[in-house]
């Protein structure tokens, strides 16, 4: 099978889809596919047209790549994709928007406000602790943590060249533990615990920085709040309607004895598949390679 791994683009998280891209184009050589890899820009529709791929592995991340224009490309070419189709990809980009859904599956979320970066600036939109993010962004780029000390709204939101759009979700801090879990085809991996090293909390230093946080796998929960991550991970995946392998993070707001309450963050349609990424790990941890991971992901593929 020929392979096209799409890569870069144009989004923030450019660099982090690269890297992406060449770990699974690596792998996906390593397990015997044709692979070509595809820098994606504003032509990829006529490069793809003419490539003419069996498969294409999506590997971008960022509004653009992952929320919905690239998968609606690739429909329209009738090349099959790998991840999450277009509503789906579209959903889960809007935080918002993932959090309507979730809510009405009963999953639990911070309570937050969406309201513009200007608005955010003025004044205090939350009691703080709050934390603001873009609506539409991952890798935690332009994502603001404001302290319960903190006395005025987070004035780096005016910044002229502020390049993660202008609509920002402010919501509520949970304090306490980062978990995450990969979903493959509905079925929910083992979940880490995510300590950031240094760093308040897990920016964009601490995902990418060999050594920025430490993974807990399996992480040290109690049994009932094991299993309860793993089935809202697979609840949110239904949910929000998810293909291939995703994501979902969690804040768990611990209250010491080993029970508290689970907050659904967010679900990533494609999630990083870096070196120190999450999903390879947990993939690993289950017994299935990093050539195996991607050899399913292009099987799986559809359009
Ligand atoms: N947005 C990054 C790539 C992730 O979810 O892993
Ligand atoms: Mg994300």
């Amino acid at each position: 099978k020929h392979v096209a791994v799409l890569m870069g683009g144009w989004d923030p998280e450019r660099p982090v889809s690269l890297r992406s891209g060449e770990a699974c184009a690596g792998a996906l050589e390593r397990a015997g596919f044709q692979v070509t890899r595809l820098d994606v820009d504003r032509d990829v529709m006529n490069t793809l047209a003419a490539l003419k791929p069996d498969v294409a592995f999506n590997a971008l991340h960022g509004p653009w790549g992952e929320g919905g224009a690239m998968q609606g490309m690739l429909e329209t070419l009738r090349i099959p994709y790998t991840h999450s189709g277009i509503l789906a990809s579209g959903l889960a980009m809007n935080k918002e928007k993932a959090k309507l859904v979730f809510k009405a599956e009963g999953i639990p979320v911070a309570e937050a406000v969406v309201t513009s970066r200007f608005e955010a600036a003025k004044e205090h939109v939350l009691p703080p602790p709050y934390v603001v993010k873009p609506v539409a962004q991952g890798s935690s780029f332009g994502v603001i943590i404001v302290s319960a000390d903190r006395s005025h709204p987070p004035q780096e939101l005016l910044r002229d060249d502020w390049p993660y759009g202008d609509i920002v979700m402010v919501e509520t801090y949970i304090p306490g533990r980062e978990l995450t879990v990969g979903v493959m085809g509905g079925k929910a991996l083992d979940i880490i615990e995510v300590v950031p090293q240094g760093q308040a909390f897990y920016d964009f230093d601490s995902k990418y920085a060999p050594g920025g946080s430490r993974h807990v796998l399996p992480a040290a929960l109690k049994p009932n709040i094991y299993q309860t991550v793993q089935m809202l991970a697979e609840k949110a995946y239904a949910a929000i309607g998810c293909r291939g392998v995703s994501r979902a993070d969690f804040r768990f707001d611990d209250s010491g004895d080993g029970d508290g309450a689970l907050y659904c963050l967010e679900m990533n349609t494609q999630p990083g598949m870096t070196a120190t990424s999450l999903v390879p790990e947990m993939a690993a941890h289950a017994g299935i390679s990093f050539e195996a991971l991607v050899t399913w992901m292009v099987e799986d593929a559809s359009c």
